[in-house]
């Protein structure tokens, strides 16, 4: 007899077991545990040794034909970047971020965008009325777009196979719900299996479907981790709430890189792209201060500046404080151990505290030599030399490191206008160093403080 693999899922947070659980140990939820059937064993016996030979033979990658697939824009250009060029007909695109980030806001505007596509907009969570509201702010540019509040699948399918749009978005998958699973919408077995129909149907009709999922504090996609393997695109929607920049990043894309990133401004009228990253996260002072650096950072693959301010003051109290916005606590810790162990600086005697543009969450090791040199313009209370920024990863005995991609960094930072950008000595000879920039280099973070500070 035919074996079936089952497995224990947690209703409330995804976590699988291979027995059933009366507590979840991921949420520590009591009863939340339900059986699922992962998948039919038919033994070891391959399916077309035992007499089904499979539709579908191997063929030689050369052979295979086919067209180009073609891409459609979905008339916001931030977004169409992050998706390598348009939105791939028949993909199953997952939004994913916290509440209140904008997820809703950015699927209706792609969904109100002048694109020419016939868009049915299915939410679960606002009425159409709320949605109308939304939509008069955003301004309408596509007269096509229908507004559908419904979250039963059959009907959502039923429309969506009545109206034949091109693109549907649907906000969000947590409530939607099929009657052949009994469990309520949100729930592991509710959430796979309306992915996995709208799936076959954004296939077989050639749609673009686009489904929001909420992402809980930790990152996680609210429920199953599985709806991440079902689609082909996933796109996070990231951001600090106390600030009004935001960050969509591509992390899987099955038709074309994920690294891009678009960058957003949330305005009372919606979300506008931000094209020069760079130009919002640097600020003009009327005088240089100290603790101020420039880093030329990457994201992905997208280049742009960002200034970072270091606060080094003696501690109160026996502990210091150390405390990071935007950038890992430990990271900045590695680096102020460098700085007391290879330069001698005396930091066990001092807070410090760090903090990016704009909110900005940035994990570049490209930036350690920023970092380092707004700590060391802090601790002498100098400011850092006008028209200077920083490129180059710190190893643990001071060494600096080439940053990966520098040569983008060199560029857009003169395409800004600095005038000298600070980068390791390690770095390749045959990067290019563009004309109106002068590129100096150090090997080690000793020879940092002396290029840092103007003459006097
Ligand atoms: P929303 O798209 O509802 O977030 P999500 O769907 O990810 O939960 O956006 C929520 C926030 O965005 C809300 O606090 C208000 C703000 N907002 C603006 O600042 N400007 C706007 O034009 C709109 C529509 C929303
Ligand atoms: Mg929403």
């Amino acid at each position: 007899m035919a074996k079936v693999k089952r497995a224990y899922f947690c209703k409330n947070c995804g976590y699988e077991a291979p027995k059933w659980l009366g507590r979840c140990p991921a949420c520590g939820e009591w009863n939340t545990f339900t059986e699922e059937i992962l998948a039919r064993d038919t033994g070891s016996v391959p399916a077309a040794v035992a007499g089904k030979l499979p539709a579908v033979r191997p063929q030689r990658v050369g052979e295979i034909r086919g067209e180009e697939r073609r891409r459609t824009g979905l008339g916001i250009a931030e977004v169409d970047r992050v998706l390598g060029g348009g939105a791939v007909p028949g993909s199953l695109i997952l939004l994913g971020g916290e509440p209140g980030i904008g997820k809703s806001t950015l699927s209706l505007q792609i969904a109100l965008a002048a694109n020419g596509l016939r868009t049915l907009y299915v939410s679960g969570e606002e009425s159409a009325e709320q949605i109308r509201m939304r939509a008069a702010r955003l301004g309408i540019g596509n007269e096509e777009c229908l507004v559908y509040p419904e979250t039963r699948l059959e009907n959502i399918l039923s429309q969506i196979e009545e109206q034949k749009p091109d693109l549907v978005v649907i906000d969000s998958i947590q409530t939607v719900s099929t009657d052949t699973v009994d469990s309520s919408a949100g729930s592991v077995s509710q959430i796979r299996e309306c992915a996995a129909a709208l799936l076959r149907y954004a296939k077989a009709t050639d749609t673009t479907i686009v489904i929001i999922g909420h992402i809980t504090k930790d990152g996680i996609i609210a429920g199953p981790k599985i709806l991440e393997h079902i689609v082909d695109v996933v796109l996070q929607f990231e951001g600090d709430g106390n600030y009004t920049y935001r960050i969509l990043r591509g992390i899987k894309n099955r038709f074309g890189a994920t690294f891009e990133i678009g960058v957003f401004e949330m305005l009372d009228d919606g979300l506008h792209g931000v094209e020069n990253p760079s130009e919002i996260l640097l600020s003009h002072y009327d005088e240089p201060l100290s603790g101020i650096s420039v880093g030329a950072a990457v994201d992905g693959v997208r280049p742009y500046l960002i200034e970072v301010q270091a606060l080094v003051s003696g501690a109160a109290y026996g502990t210091p404080q150390r405390s990071a916005t935007g950038h890992d606590v430990r990271r900045m810790n590695m680096l102020l151990a460098v700085l007391e162990k290879r330069l001698g600086m005396k930091m066990f005697q001092k807070d410090v505290f760090l903090n990016f543009a704009g909110g900005f969450r940035v994990s570049d090791p490209g930036l350690d030599l920023a970092v380092v040199a707004a700590v060391v313009s802090s601790y002498f209370d100098r400011p850092i030399a006008e028209g200077s920024c920083f490129a180059g990863e710190i190893g643990l005995s001071g060494e600096v490191r080439p940053a990966p991609r520098s040569e983008q960094r060199i560029a857009e930072a003169a395409r800004l206008g600095f005038r000298r950008i600070v980068v390791s000595g390690y770095l390749a000879a045959n990067v290019r160093r563009p004309k109106g920039i002068e590129v100096l280099t150090v090997q080690h973070i000793g020879q940092l403080p002396r290029l840092l500070f103007a003459e006097e």
